[in-house]
């Protein structure tokens, strides 16, 4: 058992399929499971034509994809998606070798709401465990890294609602740190996903052999990003906290490429929550207006939870960027882009923009020490 199954039946209990974890990983529509176990192997010999056939062979028609409900439709994808990040890795691009797959890869994009191809939801939280699980290496440290992705799938769609509902509070209400506290709780698991991936997975694994699978591929004169971890919607937290009005033109640009590669009623929150005024600007507004030695209790407490969860989030970009920078080092890697298709410069300037946001609430009021919250 992983930490992400002690983590995960309660998101089953939501209204809507996305979140029903156990039977999309328990779906196989399109009988994958034989021909998906095999590719490790197809992959470890380059076997262009058997990953050819193979996507060729599991391709429904475009009736059968659009008769899909979208549990299923959901796991085809992700099943499809296997194969094409394959493909892609031996230098094919998938549609045009199995052009059947492109009004396929369409129909379920359709279907699910999302993008026609697999994203990271579907290769890690929607991804089956133990025998029928679907990698491309079949190396733990693959499997390791699909982990450190599930132990923060709960916990974050768990702070979107959290997020949504710090945007309605102010910080003289009692609520706005209350809230604040419970979206610590909920980010705390991207630190500990992040240690365990620096405990579980070397970049050098990560940049020679994981990397490539994770390349873009052309749908329809697009080009969609492979499954990267890049994709968890970290940026679903930082939203509401600073970068709705205090961002910087590279992450704005990145996250507006990423976005689409998340669920439905997270692009609805995106859309809901970009022109608003962030928490980290409520509080310095409500701070202005008042003597720093008799600061109102509440307001207090508001600015120790702020600075609180800023400085989870500064932790777990600070190890990040630590792993993130020895498998994009010179004489390590492949390719010059991460595989979210963003320069290493850019975890530079969110963690200096994470961390200015929270010197600047540390600042502006009587914080404890770290050590002291
Ligand atoms: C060997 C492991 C990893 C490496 C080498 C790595 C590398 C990178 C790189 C280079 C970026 C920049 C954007 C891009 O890829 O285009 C990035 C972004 C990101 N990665 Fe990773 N990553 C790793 C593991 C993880 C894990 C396990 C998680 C989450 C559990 C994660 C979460 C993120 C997030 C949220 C971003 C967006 C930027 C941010 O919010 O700071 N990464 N990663």
């Amino acid at each position: 058992m992983t930490l992400y199954d002690l983590a995960a039946p309660g998101l089953d209990l939501r209204d809507e399929p996305r979140y029903r974890i156990a039977e999309i990983r328990a779906a196989d529509p399109l009988a994958a499971d034989p021909v998906l176990a095999a590719v490790p192997a197809m992959n470890a010999d380059a076997d262009v034509p058997a990953l050819t056939v193979a996507l060729r062979a599991l391709t429904p028609t475009p009736e059968r994809a659009a008769s899909l409900g979208v549990v299923d439709a959901l796991a085809a994808m992700r099943d499809l998606g296997i194969l094409l990040g394959s493909l892609k890795r031996h230098g094919v691009q998938p549609v045009a070798a199995v052009p059947e797959v492109l009004p396929v890869l369409e129909e379920l994009g359709r279907r699910t709401d999302m993008v026609p191809r697999d994203t990271v939801h579907h290769y890690t939280a929607w991804n089956p465990l133990g025998r029928r699980q679907r990698m491309y290496t079949g190396d733990p440290m693959e499997g390791n890294l699909q982990d450190a992705v599930r132990m923060v799938f709960p916990s974050l769609v768990a702070a979107l609602g959290s997020c949504a509902e710090l945007a309605r509070r102010e910080p003289y209400e009692a609520g706005f740190a209350h809230t604040l506290d419970r979206i610590a709780q909920q980010v705390k698991s991207m630190v500990e996903a992040i240690d365990f991936t620096i405990a579980q997975v070397s970049p050098v694994f990560f940049a020679r052999e994981m990397r490539s699978y994770f390349e873009e591929i052309d749908v329809a004169g697009s080009d969609y990003l492979g499954p990267a971890a890049a994709q968890v919607p970290l940026w679903l937290v930082d939203l509401t906290l600073w970068q709705c009005d205090r961002g910087k033109a590279e992450y704005d640009a990145f996250l507006d490429d990423s976005v689409r590669y998340s669920l439905p009623s997270w692009r609805a929150h995106y859309q809901a929550h970009k022109g608003g005024v962030s928490a980290v600007s409520k509080l310095s507004a409500a701070l202005s207006w008042e003597s720093a030695n008799r600061l109102p209790p509440r307001l207090a407490a508001s600015a120790v939870s702020l600075a609180r969860v800023l400085r989870i989030l500064k932790t777990f970009r600070a190890r990040h960027i630590t792993i993130a920078r020895k498998a994009y080092a010179d004489e390590v890697r492949l390719y010059d882009a991460g595989s979210g298709g963003a320069p290493i410069e850019l975890l530079r300037s969110v963690l200096d923009l994470t961390r200015d946001n929270e010197t600047l609430v540390r600042r502006s009021a009587p914080v404890p020490s770290p050590r002291a919250a």
